[in-house]
């Protein structure tokens, strides 16, 4: 006696948890911009009497199927799956203002409101701004400072010249908590080696299952030279230098030592004259 009853009350609970109506999201990794689903139950007992199947909900909570009727077919599309006997709601172009509301699907007479969370849920929210960016070149100096204003997971980043792995040496980035997402910074510094002529820095991060480019760069010598021959024409140093500030200074010095030893020389001859 004392056995059956909590079996009972099992068995009473069980059936109920069958017939009651409720959604869920059914979309397993959430990528706000892209389409997610949320699946209503419908009690079987009921699925043959034809009702009318029904989701209201969004930023406004207004009706937004009814049956397969939507009242905006691009963002919202409603379908039965008549096998499981469950009312799958399409929601387009995920976004934040579509997070953290109610949603309620109604079959007949029963009804089922819940608010879409994603705490328990994978979710990622990739960059919307445009990358990637190009990186800054100064001389051999290449930079940049790229700001995510909303990212989620924490992005994980690293940074290669050509094959070379550069991050330890050359990127900083720094993830604040921003709402449910992150907001990071993403710093980079790297000097390049003059006497190795790479073809291209890239930054790349992992952001939850997504590799993203988030900057690049593609350079040749020529390229790095040319910078310094700009620089030295600037400076109205000697164009026929096409190498290094070290170097460069070593032909100036040089070539003042010349300069005085001439004038002195010159001077020289003048006062024998
Ligand atoms: C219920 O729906 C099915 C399929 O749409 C249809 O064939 C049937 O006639 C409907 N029954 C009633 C009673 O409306
Ligand atoms: C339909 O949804 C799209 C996407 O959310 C929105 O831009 C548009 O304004 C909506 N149309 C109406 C009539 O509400
Ligand atoms: C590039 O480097 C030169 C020399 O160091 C400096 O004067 C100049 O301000 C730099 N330009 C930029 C955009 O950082």
């Amino acid at each position: 006696m004392h056995l059956t009853i909590p079996v009972l009350v099992f068995l009473v609970d069980l059936s109920f948890a069958k017939e009651y109506l409720s959604w869920k999201l059914l979309t397993n990794k959430v990528v706000f911009g892209q389409a997610i689903q949320l699946m209503c139950h419908l009690p079987k007992q009921n699925c043959c009497h034809n009702f009318t199947r029904s989701w209201e909900g969004g930023p406004d909570y207004k009706p937004l199927t009814l049956n397969e009727k939507s009242s905006n077919y691009t963002k919202y599309i409603e379908h039965l799956d008549t096998e499981t006997g469950n009312s799958i709601l399409t929601i387009k172009s995920f976004s934040e203002s579509d997070v953290d509301i109610l949603y309620q699907c109604s079959y007949g007479f029963s009804s089922y409101a819940a608010v879409l969370q994603l705490t328990k849920h994978r979710y990622e929210y990739h960059p919307t701004e445009l990358v990637p960016v190009s990186l800054s070149l100064n001389g051999t100096h290449m930079y940049a400072k790229i700001s995510l204003d909303k990212v989620f997971p924490k992005p994980q980043c690293n940074a290669n010249a050509n094959e070379k792995d550069i991050t330890q040496e050359s990127l900083k980035v720094i993830s604040k908590r921003n709402g449910i997402f992150y907001k990071s910074m993403i710093g980079f510094n790297y000097i390049i080696d003059p006497q190795q002529c790479f073809g291209s820095v890239t930054i790349t991060c992992m952001i939850g299952t997504s590799r993203i480019t988030i900057a690049e760069r593609t350079f040749s010598c020529h390229q790095i030279r040319s910078t310094f021959h700009g620089k030295h024409l600037a400076q109205r140093d000697f164009v026929a230098s096409n190498s290094y500030n070290e170097e460069s200074n070593i032909v100036v010095n040089v070539l003042i030592v010349l300069c005085v030893h001439f004038i002195k020389y010159t001077s020289l001859i003048n006062f024998s004259n």
